[in-house]
């Protein structure tokens, strides 16, 4: 079985701040700092770091020299990266005195991936290879439609959620890695339980899990169980790409059975909330213990 993480990847710059800036305001931040990052990069990092054999497809631009080389430097297969005349993406992040954050991507070359890029590379996949996709690329249903032809296995994390999330059929997915914010665009609920309720009685064959921050993490699997867990409570410094770093961790540990990855995975986001940055944050799979 072959993971792939067909993705974003940009390039974060990091400024720290009192107060996330309002509107109107000028703001001087007291420290700014450049990571690698963006959603599909960080997740790659997190499944290999977990000690999955990664594969990262995306689009990266000229500058895109030290994403690639992080990718190599974690023993990510690169053979399916393109390259552009462009600028890679970029994300302006603000994290604040308690470590949250606010963030504005750039979409730059994660935006020119095309279908016949799509047809390329998935030919080198099949039938129960995992693609993990989140929602910072190009032809995303595209790619969705591609894979469950192929008969691959479908996990989504559809962030940032936007109107390219409503364009998919996601009966097609298997697994949904969602937040609060997505779970109630997608469903019309706030209160998780109905969340988790109403996705299973519109997609029955989808295991969702929904990560609640500080309040844990539940999910409902095929048969209509909830399971919760709660958070590792740790001082948090900055809380980006924590989301990122349960995902990859949650589905590399994903054959080990549900309760088993969930416990691996809110262990690696608690210590990923506790450093700087967003890949740079990703525990190993040695710390985890
Ligand atoms: O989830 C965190 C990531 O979101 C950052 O690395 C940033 O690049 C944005 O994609």
């Amino acid at each position: 079985m072959k993971y792939l993480v067909f993705g974003s990847a940009n390039i974060d710059k990091v400024y720290n701040v009192e107060e996330i800036v309002k509107k109107g305001q000028t703001i001087s931040s007291s420290k700014q700092s450049i990571f690698a990052g963006g959603k599909g990069f960080n997740q790659a990092i997190a499944l290999a770091r977990s000690k999955t054999e990664t594969y990262f497809a995306g689009c990266l631009g000229k500058d895109g020299d030290l994403l690639i080389d992080q990718l190599k430097k974690d023993n990510i297969n690169t053979d399916y990266i393109k390259r552009s005349d462009n600028d890679c993406g970029h994300a302006i992040i603000q994290v604040d005195k308690n470590g949250d954050n606010s963030i504005i991507i750039a979409p730059g070359s994660n935006f020119e991936i095309y279908k016949e890029d799509i047809d390329n590379i998935l030919l080198n996949f099949d039938k129960q290879d995992l693609i993990l996709l989140q929602n910072e690329i190009s032809n995303l249903k595209y790619i969705i439609d591609k894979a469950y032809e192929l008969e691959m296995i479908i996990a989504l994390n559809p962030s940032p959620y936007n109107d390219a999330i409503n364009q998919i059929d996601l009966s097609k997915v298997d697994i949904l890695l969602i937040n609060e914010v997505e779970g109630k665009e997608i469903s019309g609920y706030e209160d998780y339980e109905m969340i988790l309720k109403v996705l299973h009685k519109k997609y029955p064959k989808m295991l969702v899990v929904l990560t609640l921050g500080s309040k844990g993490v539940s999910c409902i699997n095929k048969e209509g169980i909830i399971y919760h867990k709660d958070a590792v409570l740790v001082r948090t410094v900055d809380t980006t790409g924590a989301g990122d770093t349960f995902t990859g961790y949650f589905i590399s540990n994903f054959e080990k059975g549900l309760i088993e990855a969930i416990d691996i995975a809110n262990k690696a986001a608690a210590i990923s909330v506790s450093r700087q940055g967003a890949s740079s944050s990703i525990p190993y799979k040695e710390e985890i213990k």
